[in-house]
């Protein structure tokens, strides 16, 4: 039976979600509702990068319900560059909070202002009475210790804030470990916004996990867990697949570099963006170590489109 009363949101990943991925995957796949496009930094003195405006110009992005996001922590820059995107047509921003590359958090952007509870509540002051429509944020459990976001809370709950997606690590620990699922409950109770799980969904078993322990969570972000395995919407809401999985999977391949073929002027640059991609697919499918190798090694468009051909012939299936 399909399941209809959950929202999967594809995750915001700078360097694969942008326009493109987001156009080409909905022709491919089903079961993914929403997406939070990759971050737009705000620049200062009312300047705005064209090339990241228009990855969130509504009129390009009709395949899915896009929410644009924003980095930055000067209340007067979010609020010019979250205008323009309300103006453009998009009913809704969200804000990173949990950016965790050091760089970032160092200059008080991103995870770096969880440690800060205080400038939190001085820039939504002044933003939230600024912007004219609405706001989300996505965050993490603090910068440094998981503790910070209990300090948090208690700020966001002051505002009106759409939505809050919790992706439940610290800033510094970056992508290891697990998602704290226990720290994410203690959240989910300490917060009256409407939440979302974001971390580590890669599988149906990862997924009935987080939903059996959060009964009232309804909606997931789900971000390398789709890269890796493009059905996991589908499988989630139930959805029965058509065709050969390996067919979907190679047609959705070749839409997808051909697009970007569209944009990309040096093979390079394309093959580089392709063979992002296939370092989270490509391990999925069986028996992929030597395949996957020629991918990644090839340097030209003919040697690239080859292995690609190759390893599409040669694969003995797809993982479950
Ligand atoms: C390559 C990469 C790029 C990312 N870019 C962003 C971004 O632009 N904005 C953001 O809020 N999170 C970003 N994230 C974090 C993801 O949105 C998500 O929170 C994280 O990957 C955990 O979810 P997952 O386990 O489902 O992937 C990025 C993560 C990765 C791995």
């Amino acid at each position: 039976m399909e399941k209809e009363n959950i929202t999967i949101i594809l995750a915001p990943l700078q360097g694969y979600t942008d326009v493109t991925f987001r156009n080409v995957f909905p022709d491919h796949f089903s079961g993914v509702d929403e997406a939070v496009a990759p971050f737009i930094s705000t620049m200062g003195q009312m300047r705005l990068k064209p090339s990241r405006i228009k990855d969130v110009d509504p009129e390009n992005n009709k395949k899915l319900f896009v929410v644009p996001q924003i980095l930055g922590n000067v209340a007067k820059d979010f609020i010019f560059l979250a205008d323009h995107l309300y103006e453009m047509g998009h009913k809704k921003v969200n804000w990173n909070l949990g950016c965790p590359h050091s760089k970032i958090a160092k200059k008080s952007r991103g995870s770096g202002l969880l440690m800060y509870p205080e400038k939190i509540d001085a820039f939504l002051d002044k933003v939230l009475s600024g912007i004219s429509n609405t706001l989300s944020v996505k965050i993490r459990l603090g910068r440094k210790s998981k503790d910070e976001i209990f300090k948090v809370l208690p700020v966001l709950a002051k505002y009106p804030l759409d939505e809050i997606i919790l992706h439940p690590r610290t800033g510094v620990q970056m992508y290891d470990g697990t998602s704290d699922h226990e720290a994410f409950g203690k959240a989910l109770l300490n917060c009256r916004h409407m939440f979302t799980y974001n971390g580590d969904i890669t599988d149906l078993a990862s997924f009935l996990t987080v939903e059996k322990k959060f009964p009232r969570i309804k909606r997931f972000m789900i971000g390398r867990g789709l890269l890796s395995n493009p059905f996991l919407a589908e499988k989630i809401k139930g959805i029965p697949g058509s065709k050969n999985q390996i067919e979907r999977l190679k047609d959705f391949h070749d839409d997808l570099f051909e697009n970007y073929q569209k944009i990309f002027s040096g093979p390079a640059h394309l093959t580089g963006r392709m063979k992002g991609f296939w370092t989270y697919l490509g391990p999925s499918f069986k028996k992929s170590k030597k395949g996957l190798k020629s991918i990644l090694k090839a340097r030209s468009m003919d040697r690239y489109q080859d292995a690609v051909n190759f390893f599409f012939k040669d694969t003995p299936g797809f993982l479950e």
